[in-house]
């Protein structure tokens, strides 16, 4: 090999450097990255992860009136007896036992039994007891009255709250009419 073909080997060598060189000057140059100011691909949130997120609010309970239709007085009364009869009479002008009272409750006053000792938090709610109102309480005492005196966690089947608000509402010589579905 003479030194004519070498200095044509180190020449090749340098061109090919130079010539990668000023490709990657060139494309760097050429290409100016641009961040995305959205996401280009957006992958839908797991299910729940939004309900996870905010903070759990308690499902809005169906209304009482369709319940109140097809509520059987009988059936109330015997979940009555079970659930509420330790704590409550029934009958006109009975005692208070833990609880008041409830003849006449409904459509009544919150705190109706005159000289109860009730909670504040009882003695604190205006209006009369609405259909709406001993739904809600008998579905969860302690969310509608906090620190209410009523030790029960509640009726969470929604025919059976509605079946006891049923037979409620008959212990009154005028009952409140039920609401119309
Ligand atoms: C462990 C005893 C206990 C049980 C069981 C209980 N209650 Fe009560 N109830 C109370 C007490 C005590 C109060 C007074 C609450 C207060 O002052 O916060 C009360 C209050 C009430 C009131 C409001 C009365 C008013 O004058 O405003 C209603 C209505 C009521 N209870 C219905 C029921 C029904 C219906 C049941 C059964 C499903 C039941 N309770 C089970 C103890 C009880």
């Amino acid at each position: 090999m003479d030194s004519m073909e070498i200095n044509k080997g180190v020449a090749a060598v340098l061109v090919a450097g130079i010539a990668f060189f000023l490709t990657g000057t060139v494309g760097m140059n050429l290409v100016v990255e641009h961040r995305l100011e959205k996401p280009a691909i957006v992958t839908p949130a797991a299910p729940g992860a939004e309900a996870a997120a905010a903070p759990a609010k308690p499902a809005p309970l169906p209304p009482i009136a369709p319940l109140l239709a097809k509520a059987d007085v009988a059936t109330g009364e015997a979940s009555v007896k079970k659930l509420c009869s330790s704590c409550h009479s029934f009958n006109e002008g009975g005692k208070a036992i833990v609880g008041p009272n409830l003849y006449n409750v409904v459509g009544g006053p919150h705190a109706h039994m005159e000289g109860f000792n009730y909670s504040a938090g009882m003695k604190a709610k205006t209006g009369p007891w609405t259909f709406d109102e001993l739904n809600e309480w008998l579905h969860q005492p302690s969310a509608y009255v906090p620190g209410t005196r009523m030790a029960f966690a509640g009726i969470k089947n929604d025919q059976e709250r509605a079946d006891v608000i049923d037979y409620l509402h008959t212990l009154s010589h005028s009952p409140v009419p039920l609401p119309t579905p």
